[in-house]
């Protein structure tokens, strides 16, 4: 396994290229072109690109849901090849199970793979409490709002105690009041069940909100434009003099889409 000083490599993105037929039938259209990046245990780390910039087809492609045309994702050693409970996903909508209450969803992965009831029970109970659900464990999700509905999400995943969460704008859905919440309850899970996080969005404030580093993606086809480490301490201000100058540099930086 890759070592760098203590910090260890967890995921490795190498030279990934995709490539879709175009939705006309007319040819190819290609989506990333030669991305490569490499994620330490424990870092969180935002892809931030543009709208329809390649993020979600990236974020595919490490979860192991899309092969790549060219290039491979290794995780711990091993190529992935097909999803697997070590990379957590959460998605921009969370597709919970309407006719499981909220334990049922948090439960299903360990369920599905055999764990005893006790055993899962408890450790579902653990991330419902940590993600602020404590109460809703027998509402459905019909019950919920779409903040508490991703909190959900994020416990599913969380659950299935998994190496790496790979989120693809899990907040993109929400008002802004009910996003801005839960961007500070995700740093304040993360400070406290440290994961390695890669969480893709294409709103600035968000990204330097959560980062230890942000990758930026250029616009279609997506390749890695420049990378910039985030020093700043948490919890972090929107108004801080050094998070306006990242900003600043950042957008400037970015493609502007079409
Ligand atoms: N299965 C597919 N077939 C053809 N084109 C696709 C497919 N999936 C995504 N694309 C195209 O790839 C581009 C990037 O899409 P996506 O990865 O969803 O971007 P983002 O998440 O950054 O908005 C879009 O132009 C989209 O139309
Ligand atoms: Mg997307």
């Amino acid at each position: 396994m890759e070592q760098s000083g203590n910090v260890k490599t967890i995921l490795e993105c190498r030279n990934v290229s995709k490539e879709f037929d175009a939705y006309d039938k007319s040819g190819k259209t290609e989506v990333l072109r030669d991305i490569s990046f490499s994620v330490k245990e424990n870092e969180f780390l935002v892809l931030f690109g543009p709208g329809q910039c390649g993020k979600t087809t990236l974020i595919n492609v490490l979860a192991g849901l899309e092969t790549a045309t060219s290039g491979e994702v290794i995780e711990n050693g091993k190529k992935v090849t097909k999803p697997a409970p070590e990379r957590g996903v959460v998605y921009q909508k969370t597709a919970l199970f309407p006719w499981l209450s909220v334990m049922g969803n948090v439960e299903f992965g360990p369920r599905v793979r055999g764990q005893d009831k006790k055993t899962r029970r408890e450790t579902a109970k653990h991330y419902i409490d940590l993600v602020g659900l404590s109460g809703f464990e027998k509402s459905y999700p019909s019950q919920l709002s779409g903040g508490m509905r991703q909190r959900v999400g994020i416990a599913r995943a969380y659950c299935n105690q998994p190496e790496i969460m790979l989120m693809d704008e899990p907040f993109g859905h929400l008002d802004a009041q009910t996003r801005y919440m839960m961007e500070e309850e995700l740093q304040r899970i993360w400070q406290s069940e440290k994961r390695t996080v890669i969480f893709v969005t294409n709103n600035i404030e968000e990204a330097l909100f959560l980062a230890d580093r942000i990758i930026l993606l250029t616009n279609c086809p997506s390749g890695i434009k420049k990378e910039y480490i985030i020093d700043m301490p948490h919890p972090r201000s929107y108004v801080d003099p050094k998070f306006l100058s990242y900003r600043q540099e950042i957008t400037e930086n970015m493609d502007k889409s079409l």
